[in-house]
């Protein structure tokens, strides 16, 4: 991936997602058509199918149509996997993939009712709360844009009182220890150097913010959000794309369930295709 402006553009006081934006804009901006040509190959892989049957069960398990938002939705890949869908928001801070979106990949699986492609950054937008029955964001916690306790507390407020969210993230477990030590010592140096070292680093990366989390360290964040019950498990990723693991999060906000609703919420989550 290109890092063309990111040196100039970057501003270091800025917090961490806005010191990426401009380094993933050009990144994303250039990659588009590429990206969008993989989601052909990527469908066809195990790991894909993996994803969409969650997907499928997450959106299928209300009683009603739903609307969702796709986080970081990218060209769309996962757009014909949600079912029972009245309006998806497809949300995305690079035009170039939005674009892309506008024709996804299996299209004629799409069957959505009304699709909206919103350009912004997840930080900083805002919807109205319970603007949306489920929330899933794939991909996009896994290169410049940490998840935060504030973006948790938006998605929750931006749930229905039964909403459900499913994301993940890049475990650390499932990078190389070699690879582990040089961006552990590089984000040390990005933390406590001086300007000048922060912009050779700047200047010198391709991931400008090091968003892998091991399961621990999720899981603490998410005990500290206002979801009432998640549930995460590690997932390999062997797609011909990528080689890794992913930490996949399933949470539910389900706000102040009775006791008695534990039990059927335990059960809802053993009914969902991979061990939740
Ligand atoms: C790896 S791609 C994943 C795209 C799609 N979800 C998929 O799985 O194919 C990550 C996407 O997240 C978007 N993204 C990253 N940070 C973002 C942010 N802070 N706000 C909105 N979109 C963001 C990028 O522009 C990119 O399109």
């Amino acid at each position: 991936m290109q890092t063309a402006g990111l040196s100039t553009d970057c501003d270091l006081r800025a917090p961490a997602y806005k010191q990426s934006e401009n380094f993933l804009k050009t990144g994303y901006g250039k990659q588009a058509p590429q990206y969008r040509l993989d989601d052909e190959i990527e469908v066809t892989t195990e790991h894909h199918r993996h994803l969409r049957g969650v997907l499928e069960a997450l959106s299928a398990s209300f009683d009603r149509p739903i609307r969702v938002l796709d986080a970081g939705c990218g060209t769309g890949r996962y757009f014909h996997c949600v079912r029972n869908t009245a309006e998806l928001v497809g949300l995305d801070l690079c035009p170039e993939m939005l674009v892309a979106a506008r024709s996804p990949v299996l299209a004629h699986q799409v069957s959505i009712g009304k699709i909206s492609l919103l350009c912004a950054n997840i930080f900083e937008i805002s919807f109205p709360d319970g603007a949306f029955d489920f929330i899933y964001s794939l991909g996009m916690f896994a290169l410049g844009c940490p998840i935060s306790p504030g973006i948790l507390q938006n998605f929750h407020r931006w749930l229905a009182p039964d909403g459900r969210f499913f994301f993940n993230v890049t475990d650390r477990s499932g990078i190389a220890w070699q690879k582990r030590l040089r961006r552990g010592i590089r984000s040390l140096f990005y933390r406590v150097g001086p300007q000048p070292v922060k912009k050779l680093l700047d200047a010198r990366s391709s991931h400008p913010v090091n968003c892998a989390l091991t399961r621990c360290e999720l899981a603490a964040l998410m005990r500290e959000s206002a979801f009432d019950r998640f549930r995460i498990i590690s997932q390999p990723c062997l797609s011909p794309l990528w080689h890794g693991r992913h930490l996949e999060c399933l949470a539910w906000k389900h706000d102040l369930p009775p006791r008695s609703d534990r039990p059927r919420q335990n059960k809802f989550f053993r009914s969902l295709p991979v061990g939740f």
